[in-house]
């Protein structure tokens, strides 16, 4: 167990106030969710967001079943909402080396959004190979194989309510 239940409901929670006092009611804010490691909390941190607002997905892979990235982003699906003239809010489970981000906010930023931000629960510092601005963040974390709350090791453990830190031998054989 790295970050419990009760952690990140709160960390969430004040997420969602900043970000709402941050934008106001009439920025017609637009969270882009990146699948599907998003999903927990893209859906936990929407209902913490106390404004008006729209969502929608995107789809991209660089890990598929390995603990290391392979450094090569695909677009898996993309977006259905013109991005022109949007506030346009990135939200992601956890920024590793940075590619995935450092991809899709070139390819966002080609679409004219009148802003594009990122908000990440996690971060690994230590990993970082492309630097990307991060607006708002949940936790720091070491530089550990961490599963639960949206992020997966070979499509698992992504239903675990908490974060965790996955034990070696499970990807080590
Ligand atoms: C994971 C994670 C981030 C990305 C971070 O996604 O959800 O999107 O990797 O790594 P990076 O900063 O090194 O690019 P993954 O590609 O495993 O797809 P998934 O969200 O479907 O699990
Ligand atoms: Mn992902
Ligand atoms: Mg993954």
């Amino acid at each position: 167990m790295l970050i419990d239940q009760t952690q990140i409901q709160a960390r969430v929670e004040a997420l969602g106030a900043q970000i709402a006092a941050d934008y106001g009611a009439n920025s017609d804010l637009l969270l882009v969710g990146v699948l599907k490691g998003c999903t927990m909390f893209m859906m936990d941190l929407a209902r913490a967001i106390d404004l008006p607002l729209t969502f929608d997905f995107i789809a991209v892979a660089s890990y598929g079943a390995s603990t290391e990235s392979s450094g090569v982003v695909r677009m898996i699906k993309d977006l259905e909402t013109d991005l022109a003239g949007r506030h346009v809010l990135i939200v992601e489970d956890i920024i590793d080396s940075g590619l995935t981000l450092a991809y899709l906010r070139s390819q966002l930023l080609r679409r004219n959004p009148a802003s594009l931000r990122i908000c990440t629960l996690l971060n690994k510092p230590e990993r970082r190979k492309a630097d990307v601005p991060v607006d708002y963040l949940g936790f720091d974390i070491p530089n550990e194989f961490v599963v639960g709350y949206g992020l997966d090791y070979a499509e698992r453990y992504r239903n675990l309510p908490y974060i965790g830190i996955l034990k070696p031998e499970v990807y080590s054989q």
